[in-house]
C-alpha cells in the first residue's frame, strides 16, 4: 500500500501525539459533564477508539453511518442516518468525531438535528480540515489543517482500500485517474 503514496504527510507519532492533545483539551473542557462521543463511520473508527482513550475523564460512545448527497453539484444537499445513530443524545453535551471536514456537507445540519433530539450541546472534533468548506461548520477541535489532495490512512479510504495504514499520505494521482 505504502508504494501507491507519492509521500507520508502525518506519520504514527504525529498523530498520536496531536490525539493526546486533543485529548487532554476534552477532558478539560467536559469535566464533570460524562460527554457522549459519537463516531462518524467509518472514516473515524480509529480516531475514535484512540481519541476515547486519551480522553482522561468518563466518556460515553455513540456510533451513527451518514451519507450525504449533493458533493460536486449545485444540490442543496441533504444528509440521513444510513445506519441509525446508536445512542440517546437527550441530555447529553454531544461531541461528534470525524476523520476529517471536507465540504463540511456531512455535518452541517447534523448538529441542529442532534440539538432538536435533545441534546444540551453539540461540538466537532476532526482530526483533518481541508482548506475551504462551502458548507460553514464550526470546529471546536481540530487536529491538522492539510492541503486539497486526496489522503488515505488512519480510516480514510480510496474505494474501501488503504482505510488501514497507520498513518496519513497523499495518494499518487495515477492510482485515482
Ligand atoms: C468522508 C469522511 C467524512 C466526510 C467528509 O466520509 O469520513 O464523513 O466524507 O466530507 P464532507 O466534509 O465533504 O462532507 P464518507 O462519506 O466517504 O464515508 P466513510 O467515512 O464511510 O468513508
Amino acid at each position: 500500500m505504502y508504494n501507491d503514496l507519492e509521500k507520508v504527510i502525518i506519520n504514527e507519532k504525529e498523530i498520536q501525539n496531536k490525539v493526546q492533545e486533543l485529548g487532554s483539551a476534552i477532558a478539560h473542557d467536559y469535566m464533570d459533564k460524562e460527554p457522549l462521543l459519537i463516531c462518524i463511520l467509518r472514516g473515524a473508527v480509529f480516531f475514535f477508539a484512540d481519541l476515547c482513550r486519551a480522553i482522561d475523564i468518563p466518556v460515553q460512545m455513540g456510533f451513527v453511518s451518514l451519507s450525504s448527497y449533493g458533493h460536486g453539484t449545485t444540490s442543496s444537499g441533504k444528509v440521513e442516518e444510513r445506519q441509525k445513530l446508536m445512542a440517546d443524545v437527550q441530555g447529553k453535551h454531544v461531541i461528534l468525531v470525524e476523520d476529517i471536514i471536507d465540504t463540511g456537507l456531512t455535518l452541517e445540519g447534523y448538529g441542529a438535528n442532534l440539538m432538536n433530539r435533545g441534546a444540551l450541546s453539540v461540538k466537532i472534533c476532526a482530526l483533518l480540515k481541508k482548506p475551504e468548506q462551502k458548507h460553514k461548520i464550526e470546529i471546536a477541535y481540530k487536529g491538522f489543517d492539510i492541503e486539497n489532495k486526496f489522503v488515505v490512512g488512519y480510516g480514510l479510504d480510496y474505494a474501501e482500500h488503504y482505510r488501514n495504514l497507520p498513518y496519513i499520505g497523499i495518494l499518487k494521482k495515477e492510482i485515482y485517474s
